[in-house]
Parts: C-alpha cells; sequence; structure tokens
C-alpha cells in the first residue's frame, strides 16, 4: 500500500473508532441541542431490504438506519411503519424497544397500528363525521359509532414514496380528495431521521388543494424492558400537562379541560404508571387505564415526557412542537398477539406517545384548529430520544 492510502486509512480507522467509542448519551433533563436544529449529517447508514409483498404485488422495502453508537431503527415504506427500534440501556446494551411483527405477513391482520404512521385524521373523530365550511363530511365508521385514525385505509395501509435522505428516510403520500370521506388531495411527507444523540426525529408535513383536516402522528408501542417482556405499570412517567381533555364512554373529549391535579392524570412529578391506574376513576374506566390526551404545557418545540426503566435504565424523552399528547397503555391488548420472535404481547405491555391536536378537534370549536387551507403547509416535529440512566 503506498503510504499517504496508509495514513489515510489509518486516519480513518482511528476515527471510526472514535465515534463507536461514544458512551451513550446520558439524559440531563433539559435539551442538549435544539431539537429543531438538523441533525449532523454523514454519520448515519442507511440500508434497504426487501420485506415482502402486498396481496396485490406491491413491494414493501424495510430501511434500516443505524448510527455508530449502535442504535437501528426499521422503517417500512408500507405506513412508515416503525418496525424495530434498538436502544442502549445503562450497561450500553441495544435492545428492540418496539411492538412488532416479524413479516409483512403479521402486519396485514388485525395488529392495532404498531408503529405505523397515522393520518389523515390521527385519533378519533366523533359520530364519524365533520363539518367543515359550512359541508358536512361523513367518515367510515370503524370504532363503534366513530372514526378513528384516518378509517379503514388510513395512511398506516398505504405504501408511501422513499428516498434516503443521507441521515434518514423520506416518506410521501398522496391522499386522494375523498379518501375515507375527507375533502381535498392531501400531499403528506414524512422524515424520519436517526441522529447521532440517539434520538428518532420525525418531520411531518402536508399541504392542500381543497380545506380539509389533518392531524398526523407515530403509533409506536414502546416497551423500554424489550418489546415483549411483560407489562409497563413499573415503569415512571413524567407528562409536562397541567390539564388532560376527558372523554364520554365512546373515547370522544367532552370538550372540558380538566385540570391533572388530585387527579390519577397528574404526571407532572415522575409516577409508575400502575400506581393508580386501577383506582376507582370514570376516566380510568372510559379508558380501560390510559388512553387519554394530555395538553401539553407551553407551546413551540419542548419536552413533552419522559418514561424511565428502572431495572434497565433505559430512558425515553419525548420532544415536539404539538399541543397534545395521547398517552396509551395498550389497555387493549390481551396477549393473543404473537409478535417478533413469537413473543406474547400482554395487557399493558407497551405504552404510546402519540404527539398530536386533540381528538374530535373538528368537532370542537374551541380546541386547537386542525384545519388546513391550500397555500398553507402544516409542519409538525416530534423527537424520541433514548438515553440510559
Ligand atoms: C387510541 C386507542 C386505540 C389505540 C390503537 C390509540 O391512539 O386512543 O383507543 O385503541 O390507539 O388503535
Amino acid at each position: 500500500m503506498n503510504p499517504n492510502r496508509w495514513i489515510a486509512c489509518a486516519i480513518a480507522g482511528a476515527l471510526a473508532l472514535a465515534l463507536s467509542a461514544q458512551p451513550p448519551q446520558q439524559t440531563k433533563g433539559g435539551l442538549a441541542r435544539d431539537p429543531g436544529q438538523a441533525p449532523r449529517k454523514g454519520t448515519i447508514n442507511v440500508q434497504k431490504a426487501a420485506f415482502g409483498r402486498l396481496p396485490d404485488g406491491a413491494a414493501v422495502d424495510l430501511y434500516t438506519l443505524s448510527n455508530s453508537n449502535g442504535m437501528r431503527v426499521g422503517i417500512l415504506n408500507y405506513g412508515g411503519i416503525v418496525v424495530s427500534l434498538t436502544a442502549p440501556d445503562r450497561a450500553g446494551h441495544y435492545a428492540d424497544v418496539v411492538l412488532g411483527m416479524d413479516n409483512l405477513e403479521g402486519y396485514l391482520h388485525g395488529v392495532p397500528y404498531f408503529g405505523a404512521l397515522i393520518g389523515r385524521y390521527g385519533n378519533r373523530i366523533g359520530h364519524a363525521r365533520f363539518t367543515l365550511d359550512g359541508k358536512t363530511y361523513t367518515l367510515p365508521k370503524n370504532d363503534g359509532d366513530n372514526t378513528l385514525h384516518g378509517g379503514i385505509h388510513g395512511f398506516d395501509k398505504h405504501i408511501w414514496n422513499a428516498h434516503e435522505t443521507g441521515d434518514g428516510l423520506e416518506l410521501a403520500y398522496v391522499s386522494r380528495d375523498g379518501e375515507e370521506g375527507f375533502p381535498g388531495n392531501l400531499t403528506a411527507r414524512v422524515v424520519y431521521t436517526l441522529t447521532p444523540q440517539n434520538e428518532l426525529r420525525i418531520d411531518y408535513s402536508a399541504t392542500t388543494d381543497k380545506d380539509t383536516v389533518v392531524n398526523l402522528t407515530n403509533h409506536s408501542y414502546f416497551d423500554l424492558a424489550g418489546a415483549g417482556e411483560g407489562d409497563v405499570l413499573g415503569y415512571q412517567v413524567t407528562i409536562l400537562a397541567d390539564r388532560f381533555t376527558p372523554i364520554d364512554k365512546g373515547l370522544i373529549p367532552t370538550g372540558e379541560l380538566r385540570p391533572v391535579r388530585g387527579t390519577p392524570f397528574d404526571f407532572t412529578h415522575s409516577t409508575a404508571i400502575g400506581a393508580r391506574i386501577g383506582q376507582n376513576d370514570e376516566q380510568l374506566h372510559f379508558g380501560r387505564g390510559y388512553d387519554h390526551n394530555f395538553v401539553l404545557n407551553g407551546s413551540g418545540m419542548r419536552k413533552a415526557a419522559e418514561v424511565y426503566e428502572p431495572k434497565s435504565g433505559r430512558v425515553l424523552e419525548v420532544l415536539t412542537d404539538q399541543p397534545g399528547l395521547q398517552f396509551y397503555t395498550a389497555n387493549f391488548l390481551d396477549g393473543t398477539i404473537h409478535g417478533k420472535g413469537g413473543k406474547a404481547y400482554p395487557f399493558r405491555g407497551a405504552f404510546c406517545m402519540e404527539t398530536q391536536h386533540f381528538p374530535d378537534s373538528p368537532n370542537q370549536p374551541a380546541f386547537p384548529s386542525t384545519e388546513l387551507k391550500p397555500g398553507q403547509t402544516y409542519h409538525t416535529v416530534t423527537v424520541f430520544r433514548f438515553s440510559a440512566r
């Protein structure tokens, strides 16, 4: 080897070693870096592999993003589904902390939105209808009398156009005027970015050619002990919300913004999920546990929540610019779904932190508006940051 080449190789080797030796980032409570800022490029690897074919023959691909710490995130172009995500424990061991299925077939039959992108409207629209500009739009009912997560064929059940960005994956989907009852051709774009700081950043944007409503989110089910390792009742949760939106028995917000103080919904100080979940509380009965939208304090990009798993030491911080967060403790899981590696996913065997506008906003004039008009761009950012302590 000529000496110049040898020196170049040695420098590259030393650099790779230095990067791989970086310890997992520790949580300090505050923001280490403005999460709105684009992450550094060049240290993220993206690999593409075939994942299967839909019944109509469409090819589904799995994109795996990895950083030099060892964090890996697997994402499908089908539904933008996050199929796997590894995070470090306090000893630096990475484990897969999201529920998911081993193959495409698993995702096609009755899986409750594991890891998927949700649209055009995340969570419920009451009585499956809303009125916009004086016109009433009727939507398909897929949750009793209501529409849940965009209807029968929501954004989670479509192939998105995918392309690699260098440090992540950009997905695009055009939802046609009238699709699932919603007005306007909506062009949606979601960019998943993995950062060197063990964050998965999700940028959502959308434009329309007619007045419409939009509320996009991601429906990852997290289990910080490792997917399929039991229930999450011992996990310590903080949600930076002084109020939540109580629901009726159909899980539709009543319109009230109720203070959490003195209720089992007060997570303003770190509290175990299971500490109060069994209390005789009407709201907990309606949700079969926690399945509620929290009214996040403040505005702009800020910390919304933190979850700590005491055994592994894993920490998830959630940052968002959205007004709400659906905290859902997987009360509809019952052990009958066998996910990755054949593991059963039990009752309350995960939690979801769905950053969003409030459920049923199109029917609730006092809630922050979810309307999008031609010429406007919907843009929102959520960051899931992983560390250990
Ligand atoms: C909803 C739950 C629902 C779950 C899975 C959550 O966002 O609030 O009620 O069961 O998604 O569909």
